[in-house]
């Protein structure tokens, strides 16, 4: 399962990167507002500095509705650097845009997916990634980790390349469940990566091996 980071923050894209186990970041305007980044030529800019930190997809979201602007900000936006994906929203005209997009070789994220179905037709036109929001499905009392299951079946059932990328992702057992049902990417808070790493058990055992090694020395 590969890795991404969910955040436009860019301590935390270096922090993710150093533990050597980062594939790629997604981004949305409401993390990009976050940190401060407003306006086009700031936002644009910043594309480019995540580039810099990590050798892998970086999402970049597309702000326009209709096709015709979507085709013309996504292909902007993969000028940008070869490891761009053009993330759109699945709407009626973002999913003729993905179309579009992979007939001439441009990498997509569909994003804001919500259901099963959402998910087959965004596979249908070619979308690379797909983002089903694990979170906040959750938050409205549905199941996202259901959703991750359903959509891998259909998916296996007819061997669409598109990729699952679990989004919307709050804790680590987000996570592993994710990995038991074979979603290809999980995206998520630097805290839910940091959090796979601890167990309790680890720091007793550590703190005792150390104690009676430091026995053995004194
Ligand atoms: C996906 O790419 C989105 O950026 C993100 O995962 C949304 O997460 P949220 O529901 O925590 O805002």
């Amino acid at each position: 399962m590969k890795f991404f980071i969910d955040t436009a923050n860019l301590e935390e894209i270096k922090q993710a990167n150093e533990l050597g186990i980062l594939d790629g970041v997604t981004t949305n305007p409401s993390l990009m507002a976050k940190e401060g980044i407003t306006g086009e030529k700031n936002i644009l800019k910043h594309y480019t500095d995540i580039c810099k930190i990590v050798d892998g997809p970086v999402s970049a979201e597309v702000i326009s509705t209709n096709y015709n602007d979507i085709i013309k900000e996504g292909k902007n936006l993969s000028k940008l650097h070869k490891n761009i994906v053009v993330k759109v929203p699945m709407i009626s005209e973002g999913l003729k845009a993905i179309k579009y997009f992979s007939l001439n070789g441009i990498k997509t994220n569909c994003t804001l997916v919500f259901s099963a179905g959402q998910a087959l037709i965004a596979a249908k036109a070619g979308a690379t990634y797909i983002s089903p929001f694990l979170g906040r499905l959750d938050d409205i009392s549905s199941s996202g980790i259901d959703l991750i299951g359903q959509i891998r079946h259909i998916y296996d059932n007819y061997n669409f390349k598109t990729e699952i990328l679990a989004a919307s992702i709050r804790h680590p057992m987000h996570i592993i469940n994710c990995a038991e049902l074979g979603a290809d990417v999980a995206t998520c808070p630097l805290k839910a990566i940091k959090d796979l790493l601890n167990h309790p058990l680890t720091d007793i055992g550590l703190d005792k091996f150390l104690k009676d090694y430091a026995k053995g020395n004194s």
